[in-house]
């Protein structure tokens, strides 16, 4: 219904869904399991993109009245899509069919007039429903449904796994508990569509695109949202002049560097964002990062945002994991998995420091699954094997060539079970050697190690990079700790079946839930965590069996 003019460039480069004409392709190997099936990154992006520009978020009276709302609005047009959420209040988006819808919204918007204070007449798609009187907005009704933009605790999530039958069942329920909802998804493209009409006074072709975990598909409900300024599609900019005759061209400014031309436009964007940015508050510019950006909340949709500019290759790794993410849907449950538990266990933190990168587990998660005797994924190179002429992509003289087209994938015939899989996962990291060996998902094998960093992992774009170069050898020592603790406790009856006290509602953790369950010394707290390392793995265990053995004698 709401189908888009996607840009005839991309309509080019990527084509139209064909995967029904592949799916019965002699050996057949190939599943998605994508929500948006097997349309590709950039066709996906396309279509949220040009969805945002036609919303509007809208913070409503906490009883607003659904039906009066709706009827309100659509006296501009047809509304698309409608929901609602809680975030420090109530508030809506709402999708027009069309976005001429927005003109007449617009014309019929007021700029507030507050007492003692004076306001930025920036006229922006994030407003205010007000109710002067006399129409009886809750009309007997509490509140609108609110679609939940956050997840629940981890104690909940061990409580609701410890009810599942089976590890597998575990890993799918915790997938579906954690991962981005198709509203939050629609929310996060508002945003930065939102931040484009900010940018756009300067550059009204710019484009802002979200990229990371907002779109690879691994992302968690509450992860932050990066975002990227893109120029790149600003017209004339690659217009080629021709050999004789006239022609004109922009007069521009010049910078030393394109990094220091980054760190300008950021920062004049962040001070936009920062003195005229409804919502955005806390803005932190912070130039001199390897990769510049403008940091910030939004508080209409609570999401914390980190705004770059010129990182292209950062999109590409986006678009590579997304790509990997919808090849088996083995690779998102057992990733979201890993995810947790190393969160659970404090191995990686919301706070940047030495400790590994929920990007960097991500990675490993790939290569452990190239790496099976029968490989689930494909190597990096083998899909730039793949690619098509218009999948060329080189970015500042890295090859980031690979298929876009994941009907050209033939995946081979592996058949583990998330159980095994997860299982062999702490066993092969458990044992990997990390003093000697890099991990390159390019290669699908691990390469001698080309400098001394305790924990190497190949930048799949750039090679001379390690993705994980912040990670010191006390973190990657815990790792392996909780990776080898974590093998035992899977091999062992006691954690890998159901407990017996399950039928009669007693709960105990067991499988998954059991490796998430924080260890004794982090309970402790800080002090704890300089006692662990001096406490053996088995105090943990032995905790836990006895909060196993203490649950049998209550049932
Ligand atoms: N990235 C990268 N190299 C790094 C770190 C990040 O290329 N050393 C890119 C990756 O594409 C990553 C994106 O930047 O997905 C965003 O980084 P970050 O927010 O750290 O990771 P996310 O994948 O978004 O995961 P999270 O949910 O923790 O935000
Ligand atoms: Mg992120």
């Amino acid at each position: 219904k709401c189908f888009k003019k996607v840009d005839s460039c991309f309509q080019r480069k990527f084509g139209t869904s064909t995967a029904a004409t592949k799916t019965d392709a002699p050996n057949k190997k190939y599943k998605i399991d994508s929500k948006d099936g097997n349309k590709s990154f950039y066709t996906v992006q396309e279509e949220k993109i040009e969805q945002a520009e036609r919303s509007v978020l809208i913070s409503c009276p906490a009883k607003t009245n659904e039906k009066k709302f709706l009827s309100y609005l659509s006296r501009h047009g047809d509304i698309n899509k409608c929901f609602f959420y809680e975030s420090y209040g109530t508030y809506a988006v709402v999708e027009f069919s069309n976005k001429e819808s927005l003109t007449s919204l617009h014309e019929g918007t007021a700029i507030p007039s507050i007492n003692h204070e004076a306001t930025v007449p920036f006229k922006s798609r994030l407003l205010s429903l007000r109710n002067a009187g006399p129409v009886d907005m809750s009309n007997g009704q509490s509140a609108p449904p609110c679609q939940p933009q956050t997840t629940i605790h981890i104690n909940e999530l061990i409580q609701r796994l410890s009810k599942e039958a089976s590890i597998d069942q575990q890993i799918s329920s915790l997938t579906e508990t954690y991962q981005l909802t198709e509203e939050n998804v629609c929310l996060r493209f508002l945003v930065c569509s939102l931040l484009k009409d900010i940018a756009a006074a300067y550059f009204p072709e710019c484009t802002i695109r979200p990229f990371g975990s907002s779109v690879n598909g691994f992302g968690k409900l509450g992860c932050d949202l990066d975002m990227f300024l893109d120029l790149d599609g600003i017209s004339g900019r690659n217009l080629k002049r021709p050999k004789a005759g006239l022609s004109l061209e922009y007069q521009t400014k010049r910078s030393a560097s394109e990094r220091a031309g980054t760190q300008s436009i950021l920062s004049v964007i962040g001070e936009c964002v920062d003195q005229f940015g409804p919502g955005c508050v806390g803005v932190q510019k912070i130039l001199q990062a390897r990769c510049p950006l403008v940091r910030f909340a939004h508080q209409p949709s609570g999401f914390q945002c980190d705004l770059t500019a010129n990182n292209r290759v950062a999109m590409k790794s986006s678009e590579l994991l997304y790509l990997y993410g919808g090849l088996d849907r083995r690779v998102r449950c057992l990733v979201f998995s890993v995810r947790c538990w190393a969160r659970a266990h404090s191995i990686t933190s919301s706070i940047p420091g030495a400790w590994i990168s929920n990007f960097s587990l991500t990675v490993m998660v790939l290569f452990f699954l190239q790496r099976r005797t029968i490989p689930i994924l494909p190597t990096l190179d083998h899909l730039k094997e793949l690619a098509g002429p218009l999948d060329k992509s080189v970015i500042e003289g890295n090859d980031c060539t690979f298929v876009s087209d994941f009907t050209k994938i033939r995946l081979q015939d592996n058949t583990e079970t998330l159980e095994q899989l997860l299982q062999e996962f702490f066993e092969f990291y458990g044992t990997f050697a990390f003093n000697r060996m890099s991990i390159n998902i390019r290669k699908g094998r691990e390469q001698n190690k080309p400098e001394m960093s305790p924990l190497h992992i190949q930048n799949p774009f750039e090679p001379a990079l390690n993705v994980s170069k912040n990670v010191n050898g006390t973190q990657l020592e815990r790792f392996v700790a909780l990776c080898r603790e974590s093998a035992w406790m899977l091999q062992q009856r006691e954690f890998n079946v159901p407990h017996s006290g399950s039928a009669t509602g007693n709960n105990a953790p067991w499988g998954l839930a059991a490796l998430l369950m924080p260890s004794v010394s982090q309970v402790a707290g800080v002090k704890g965590r300089k006692k662990r390392k001096r406490e053996p793995a088995s105090e943990r265990i032995k905790g836990l069996l006895e909060s196993l053995k203490n649950s049998e004698v209550k049932s």
